[in-house]
């Protein structure tokens, strides 16, 4: 019966880290990538953020920062995408 128990414990865990590992490759990186070069070359070329390699958090406050420059060139959603753009792409 413990057996059994345990059995179950585990086949709910790898459910779970299953359905995270499914969200995670959800995250459309062609299209976040396409954001991030249409949004983020407007004042300098992209070359600028992408010679950098930035912690998530660094990255947030970057993003945020830029999007201080000028409000309303993208939206807090977009920023959201750019931010998980950017820290898969040039994480640290
Ligand atoms: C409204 C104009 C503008 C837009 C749009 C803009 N930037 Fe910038 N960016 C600047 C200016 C001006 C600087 C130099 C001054 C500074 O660092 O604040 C800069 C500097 C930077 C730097 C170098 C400094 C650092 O903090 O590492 C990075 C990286 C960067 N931008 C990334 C981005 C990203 C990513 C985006 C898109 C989300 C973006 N920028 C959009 C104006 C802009």
């Amino acid at each position: 019966m413990v057996r059994a128990k345990v059995f179950l414990v585990l086949f709910a865990v790898g459910l779970f880290a299953a359905g995270s590992l499914a969200v995670a490759q959800d995250f459309d990186m062609e299209t976040a990538s396409q954001l991030f070069e249409a949004k983020c070359s407007r004042c300098h070329s992209v070359d600028r953020p992408k010679g950098k390699s930035k912690t998530r958090d660094e990255w947030s406050s970057t993003v945020k920062r830029m999007q201080g420059k000028m409000a309303g060139w993208f939206s807090d959603e977009e920023a959201e995408t750019i931010i998980e753009y950017l820290s898969r792409a040039h994480g640290k």
